[in-house]
C-alpha cells in the first residue's frame, strides 16, 4: 500500500469493448495494475441510464468483466467488480447530487449530446446525473488518477469540482482526483469517419472494430478504412485524418514511433500498411477474444471473482461513506 491509486470504470452498453475503449482506457489500466493500486469498475447504474433490457445488460455485464480480465486485468492483483454489487456508490451520489447545481449538470456536453439524440423530453433523470454518480464512483475511493479518453475530461472536471466543494463545506474528506489521459490515444476515431470518435452509437458497424470481432471482419473492416487520395503515409491531423488516426492505431499496438512507420512505408501506398495494420490488431484481439470465451463458459466462477472485488470494494466505501454520513450529519447506517 501507500502507493498511488487509481480508479476506473466502463459501461456494460455493448455486447463487445471497441478498438477506442481498449486503446484510450483497457490498456491504460492493465498497466497500472503494476505500479499503482487499481480499482476498477463494471459501472452497471450508468447502463441504466437508456431505456435497456435486464437480460441483456446481465449477459453484457458478465461479457464486459469476462473481456477486462482477458485484456490483463488481474484480480489478484486489482480490485474488480461491479458497481451496484456497492450499494455505497448509489448512497454517495445522492449526498453530492444535493451539492451540485441544476445549471452546472446542464452544462455537461455527454448529456446534451446523448439527450438530444433521442429527444431531450425523453431523457430520464438518470441520465442527467450521470456525471454525479461518475463523481461519487471515484471519490468513494480516494482515487488519485483515473484512466480515461479524452471524452471525460468533462465529467472528471466536475468531479474535481464536486470533491473541493464537499472540502471546503463540510471539512477536509475526499482526495481531489487528477485526468490520467494518453494524448497518443485518448481519442481514436471511427474508420469510416474520421473526424467523430469511435464510439458504441456510431451509425456504421464498418467504423468500429470491436474486441470480439472475428479475425477476418477486423481485416476487412482496416482494409476499408477511409483515408486519402495521396498514397503517402504520413501523419498530417488537417489534412490526413484517416491516415493518422490508423497511425496512431499501429504506433500504440506496435510501440514504434508515428516517423519510424511513416519513414517505412512512405509513399509506397496503403494496401501493405494496411494489411499489416489488420494483423497487428487480430494478433493483439484474437488471444483477448479466446480468453473471453474461456472466461464466460464458467459464470459461476466469474461471478465468484466479481463478487469477492466488491466485497473488498465495499470495504474501501463504505469507510469513505461513513465519515461522509458524519461530516454530513447524518446518522450511521443501521
Ligand atoms: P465508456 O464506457 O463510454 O468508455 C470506457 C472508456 O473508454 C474510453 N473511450 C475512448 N478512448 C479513446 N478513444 C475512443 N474513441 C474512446 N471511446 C471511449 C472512455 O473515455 C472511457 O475511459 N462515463 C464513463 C464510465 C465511468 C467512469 C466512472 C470512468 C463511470 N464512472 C468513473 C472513470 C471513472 C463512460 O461512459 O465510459
Amino acid at each position: 500500500m501507500g502507493s498511488r491509486r487509481v480508479f476506473s470504470g466502463i459501461q456494460p452498453t455493448a455486447d463487445s469493448f471497441h478498438l477506442g475503449n481498449y486503446l484510450g482506457a483497457v490498456r491504460q489500466w492493465v498497466d497500472l495494475q503494476e505500479t499503482r493500486d487499481a480499482i476498477y469498475c463494471v459501472v452497471d447504474l450508468h447502463a441504466i441510464t437508456v431505456p435497456y433490457d435486464p437480460a441483456a445488460l446481465r449477459r453484457r455485464t458478465r461479457v464486459a468483466a469476462a473481456q477486462l480480465i482477458a485484456a490483463g486485468l488481474d484480480p489478484e492483483r486489482c480490485i474488480l467488480f461491479v458497481q451496484s454489487q456497492a450499494p455505497e456508490h448509489a448512497e454517495l451520489n445522492w449526498v453530492l447530487g444535493c451539492i451540485t447545481g441544476f445549471g452546472e449538470a446542464n452544462r455537461m456536453t455527454q448529456f446534451k449530446d446523448k439527450s438530444a439524440r433521442g429527444g431531450a423530453d425523453q431523457a430520464s433523470v438518470g441520465l442527467f446525473t450521470y456525471p454525479v454518480l461518475q463523481a461519487a464512483d471515484i471519490l468513494l475511493y480516494q482515487a488519485d488518477e483515473v484512466p480515461v479518453g479524452e471524452d471525460q475530461r468533462q465529467h472528471l472536471e466536475l468531479s474535481r469540482t464536486l470533491a473541493q466543494r464537499f472540502n471546503h463545506r463540510f471539512g477536509e474528506t475526499f482526495t481531489v482526483p487528477a485526468p490520467y489521459i494518453l494524448p497518443t490515444v485518448a481519442k481514436i476515431t471511427d474508420l469510416q469517419d474520421p473526424a467523430s470518435k469511435m464510439s458504441k452509437s456510431s451509425s456504421s458497424p464498418q467504423g468500429i472494430i470491436d474486441l470480439l470481432d472475428e479475425p477476418d471482419a477486423i481485416r476487412r473492416k482496416i482494409n476499408r478504412a477511409v483515408t486519402d487520395a495521396e498514397s503517402v503515409v504520413r501523419a498530417d491531423e488537417v489534412a490526413k485524418p484517416g491516415v493518422t488516426n490508423l497511425l496512431r492505431i499501429y504506433s500504440a499496438l506496435s510501440g514504434q514511433k508515428i516517423e519510424e512507420i511513416s519513414a517505412a512505408y512512405g509513399d509506397s501506398g496503403y494496401g501493405k500498411f494496411k494489411k499489416d495494420l489488420g494483423e497487428l490488431v487480430v494478433g493483439t484481439f484474437a488471444p483477448i477474444r479466446e480468453r473471453t470465451a474461456k472466461i464466460l463458459g464458467d459464470p459461476a466462477a466469474l461471478d465468484a471473482v466479481l463478487l469477492d472485488g466488491g466485497r473488498r470494494a465495499r470495504e474501501i466505501a463504505g469507510g469513505t461513506m461513513a465519515v461522509v454520513r458524519d461530516r454530513c450529519g447524518l446518522p450511521p447506517a443501521a
